[in-house]
């Protein structure tokens, strides 16, 4: 039913439903409704460490088995909106940096408070496959299926990704795949820049304790961030580019994103071309 062809009034609340879920408003992530034409009350300030905690005392066996799953001490809470994007981000780099395994940084990343999405995200989506594999496949912000799930690319345009890869002989046992943003922005809308800011250096610290040898970045957001790229994914994809970061050059692929490739089937041929490209860069280096 489409509401706008709707003649009785008031509307009935079926109708009001079907309005904003039309208008992509699929999320109710409060109780009560918010009035914010009203400036929210002062808030005590939750700031971030200047210096990080000091070193804890060596671990016993048992200790550092269960250390394996606890953030680092840096990983204080922060409270996004009384801090600028580059304090946040800066807390979100100690963090990562405190970091030595996988683990870690999947605890680390689950404690932190600095990104606002957290707020309305169920849960704290991180990586799917491999951390060993030489390919890693990064995409940009969980959608519904994997907010609900706590996995990445679980839902349509990942069930396609999954299909792609097959088709060059990749699957979880061989790849990692992950995203630049770690919550759902709500209906599926553009990150913002603070947002990204705020995972950027938890991602990048997946990279280098992944240590991926090929990377491909999935979509206009996860090019950028990574990449640098400026130009539209239509312009940059089917190209190899670098992935730089002290010390690190990583060759990097950006693709054209699979919940595109849903909406635009035309392309398929292109995403196809930069499959076998991939194929190829993983053969030549022997992996
Ligand atoms: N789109 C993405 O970029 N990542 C996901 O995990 C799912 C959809």
């Amino acid at each position: 039913m489409n509401v706008t062809e709707a003649t009785d009034f008031p509307p009935s609340l079926l109708e009001i439903v079907l309005f904003y879920a039309e208008a992509g408003v699929d999320e109710a992530i409060g109780e009560q409704p918010v009035d914010r034409t009203q400036a929210p009350p002062p808030r005590e300030a939750v700031r971030q460490p200047a210096n990080p905690a000091p070193a804890a005392a060596p671990a016993t066996a048992g200790q550092s088995a269960q250390r394996q799953a606890m953030p680092p001490r840096q990983a204080a809470s922060v409270t996004p909106a009384l801090l600028s994007a580059s304090e946040v981000e800066g807390a979100a780099r100690r963090a990562a940096k405190a970091c030595q395994t996988i683990p870690e940084l999947e605890a680390a990343i689950r404690a932190f408070e600095g990104c606002g999405l957290k707020a309305t995200a169920t849960n704290t989506v991180i990586a799917r496959g491999n951390p060993q594999a030489p390919l890693m496949i990064i995409g940009e912000a969980p959608g519904r299926d994997e907010d609900a799930q706590g996995l990445p690319f679980v839902g349509e345009s990942g069930q396609l990704l999954d299909r792609m890869l097959k088709a060059i002989g990749r699957d979880e046992q061989n790849t990692y795949i992950s995203n630049i943003l770690f919550w759902r922005p709500p209906g599926n809308r553009d990150p913002s820049t603070e947002e990204i800011l705020a995972c950027k250096p938890f991602i990048e610290r997946l990279i280098e304790l992944a240590q991926p040898k090929v990377i491909a970045c999935a979509g206009k957001h996860a090019a950028a961030t990574l990449l640098g790229t400026t130009q539209g994914i239509t312009r940059t994809r089917g190209r190899w580019h670098e992935y730089q970061r002290e010390g690190i050059n990583i060759p990097a692929m950006p693709l054209l994103h699979p919940a595109y490739l849903l909406r635009q089937p035309g392309v398929k041929r292109e995403a196809w071309h930069d499959m076998l490209e991939l194929a190829a860069k993983l053969e030549q280096l022997g992996l």
